[in-house]
This record gives C-alpha cells, sequence and structure tokens, in this order.
C-alpha cells in the first residue's frame, strides 16, 4: 500500500510516500527555520504563506524522489490538526485537491500520533507501550495498550520542554530554535548549578518546567546585574540534568507499573542527545525506541506511517468535508 503523507502544521512544508507504513521512498521537506530565526520564533502569518509558496514544489519533489506517479498512490494522509491553524489549513487544502483530482481516499492524521508512528519506521512497535512525548508544543506520557489506543497519563501543567529550552537558549543568547543549541553546549560543560527537580508533590506523572526556566531566567539575571558572568556550558549542562533526570525517571516509573514491552520516545525533543544518553545509562532492561533525528522533528514520512496504521486499525477514511483543527484532542479523535 503506497500512502502519500503531508505534514504543515507549524514551519516545516513536507510531503513522503512511504510503502506499507515502513519503506519511505521519499521525504520532502522544506524547512523555514532560517525565516523564522531573525524573529527569535515562528511568525503564523509568515509561516502560512511560505506553506502556500512550497507545497506544490514539495508534492512534486516527493513524487518525483520515490519515482510514483500520483495515480500509483493508495491512499492520502494529512496532519489535521493540532497546529497552526493558517500553516495547516494550506496541506489539507493540497492534500484534498491532490485526492479529488486523483480520486484517492483522503485520512486526517493527528500531529502527535504522527510523531509516536515516527518509531514505527526503524523499529516494530511493541505493546502495551509508553510513549514520551516531547516537541515544542507538547510534554505527555501516554500509555498505548494497542495500536491507536491513546491514554494520557501525564503532560505538562505549564511550559512544554521545547519551549522551556526555546526560552532559556534566548536568555543565554543562543539562535532559535534553543533546542539543539543547548544540547551542544549542554555536552562541553557540567551540572554545577544544581538546579532543581521538579517531580510534583502529588506523586502524579504530570511536569512542570515553567519553575525551571524561571530559575534558570533568575540566574542570569541576578548575575549580569551583579556585573559577573554566567557560564553558558555549565547553565546549558545544568538545565539539561534537571529536565532530562525528570523525563526519564517518570517514563521509567510509568513503564514499570503498566509493565510495558516498550518504551517510545518521540517529538523534535527525542532529538535531544542528553535524553537520548540518559535512557540507555539507566534503562532497567526496556527496548526503548527513539527515531533518527530526521524523523524526530516535524516531516511528512511521520504522518504516512500513521495513515498507514490508522486505516489499517479503522478501515474509515474521511471525505472531502475534513477540516484543519487548531486544537485536538488526541484521545478523544480515537476514541474506540
Ligand atoms: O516536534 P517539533 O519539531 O515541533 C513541534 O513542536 O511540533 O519540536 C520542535 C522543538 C523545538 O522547541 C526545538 O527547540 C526542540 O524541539 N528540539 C530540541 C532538540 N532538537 C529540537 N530540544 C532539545 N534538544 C534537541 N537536540
Amino acid at each position: 500500500m503506497l500512502v502519500l503523507g503531508v505534514e504543515s502544521s507549524c514551519d516545516e512544508t513536507s510531503v513522503s510516500i512511504v510503502r506499507d507504513g515502513k519503506e519511505v521512498l521519499s521525504n520532502a521537506i522544506n524547512s523555514q527555520i532560517d525565516i523564522h530565526k531573525k524573529f527569535g520564533g515562528v511568525v503564523p502569518e509568515v509561516a502560512s504563506r511560505n506553506h502556500v509558496y512550497q507545497v506544490s514544489m514539495i508534492f512534486e519533489e516527493a513524487l518525483e524522489q520515490a519515482g510514483v506517479k500520483p495515480e500509483e498512490i493508495d491512499l492520502v494522509a494529512v496532519t489535521m490538526g493540532p497546529g497552526l491553524i493558517g500553516s495547516l489549513l494550506v496541506g489539507v487544502n493540497a492534500a484534498k485537491t491532490f485526492a479529488l483530482l486523483y480520486k484517492k481516499p483522503i485520512i486526517g492524521v493527528h500531529h502527535l500520533a504522527g510523531h509516536i508512528y515516527a518509531n514505527a519506521i526503524e523499529h516494530d512497535m511493541k505493546f502495551p507501550a509508553v510513549a514520551l512525548l516531547v516537541s515544542g508544543g507538547n510534554t505527555e506520557l501516554i500509555y498505548m495498550k494497542d495500536h491507536f489506543s491513546f491514554e494520557i497519563v501525564g503532560e505538562t501543567l505549564d511550559d512544554a520542554v521545547g519551549e522551556a529550552y526555546d526560552k532559556v537558549a534566548r536568555v543565554i543568547g543562543l539562535p532559535y530554535p534553543g533546542g539543539p543549541a543547548v544540547d551542544k553546549l549542554a555536552h562541553e560543560g557540567e551540572d554545577t548549578y544544581h538546579l532543581p527537580r521538579v517531580y510534583l508533590e502529588d506523586g502524579s506523572y504530570n511536569f512542570s518546567f515553567s519553575g525551571l526556566k524561571s530559575a534558570v531566567i533568575n540566574l542570569a539575571h541576578n548575575a549580569s546585574q551583579r556585573g559577573e558572568s554566567i557560564n553558558p556550558k555549565n547553565l546549558c549542562a545544568s538545565f539539561q540534568a534537571s529536565v532530562s533526570e525528570v523525563l526519564v525517571n517518570k517514563t521509567f516509573r510509568l513503564a514499570k507499573e503498566k509493565n510495558v514491552k516498550q518504551i517510545i520516545v518521540a517529538g523534535g525533543v527525542s532529538a535531544n542527545k542528553g535524553l537520548k544518553e540518559r535512557f540507555t545509562k539507566e534503562n532497567p532492561g526496556f527496548e526503548i525506541c527513539i527515531p533518527s533525528i530526521k524523523y524526530c522533528t516535524d516531516n511528512a514520512a511521520m504522518i504516512a506511517v500513521a495513515g498507514y496504521y490508522q486505516y489499517q486499525k479503522f478501515k474509515k477514511v474521511d471525505g472531502l468535508s475534513l477540516n484543519a483543527y487548531a486544537s485536538l484532542d488526541l484521545e478523544e479523535l480515537y476514541e474506540i
């Protein structure tokens, strides 16, 4: 089965063709990072305009790279939310146009399901599983009994991990997106600042990162007021140590409680080297799946793969009335 995936929820325009939910024939991506860099974050209106400009070219590139004719596609899968509404609408309308033109079935995919299923490209997913989803907008611990069964067991009460990384980077004077830059510096420094580890008193699986982020900001501001300098490498290492310790410990605790067969790490922050290292070092014996970097950040291959499994599970497609949604509840969308 050949699935054509389309992703445009934020600042990446991407189209991919994947065979049988596994073999990535193409994964064409246009990233707008360089455009948004000068604003220090994604500007929604600028993002939608660039998606409009890029989308037809990216469709052509994906088909050409895969050596596939539009007529050969069996299913179109597109991110329907959550994300920036103007950006999502470009991908959804382009996918619907393709489906209408070539008389293909179309299926709307939840962006976070896409991130989780990025793991099915390089691993065989096993259930029950626990997924740690860490991105610029989300931090969630999800229990999966089976394919497309999502139970959110923990989530952030304030900032998402990626968001905290981006803000800390800005305070230290690193470029957007901050995650990769903080990750790189962290590896050159040491955990000397001993920042708090926020486990939350209720013993829940929820997360909170705003206190930690404020601790870093205060440290930097206080130092500058006293005319002292901070050590950016050690500050990044200390921040990363605090974040990864809490994420990894809570994930292992849930994995033990649910006696899972696999731990899945997904989303942009799963590209973080410090997080990967801690998962490996502290692993009490679980199979841990983390995608390669190219499948960690937003891409259409993960949407094509999720679309494939979603279709296998529900045997249901959407019509051309398919719409885009800025907010979309993962559990509700796939409620069985
Ligand atoms: O999943 P993603 O590409 O977009 C969405 O949020 O949907 O995630 C982007 C986030 C950004 O906040 C970026 O700073 C963070 O992922 N990120 C990282 C790393 N690479 C990307 N954070 C920490 N370490 C990294 N190596």
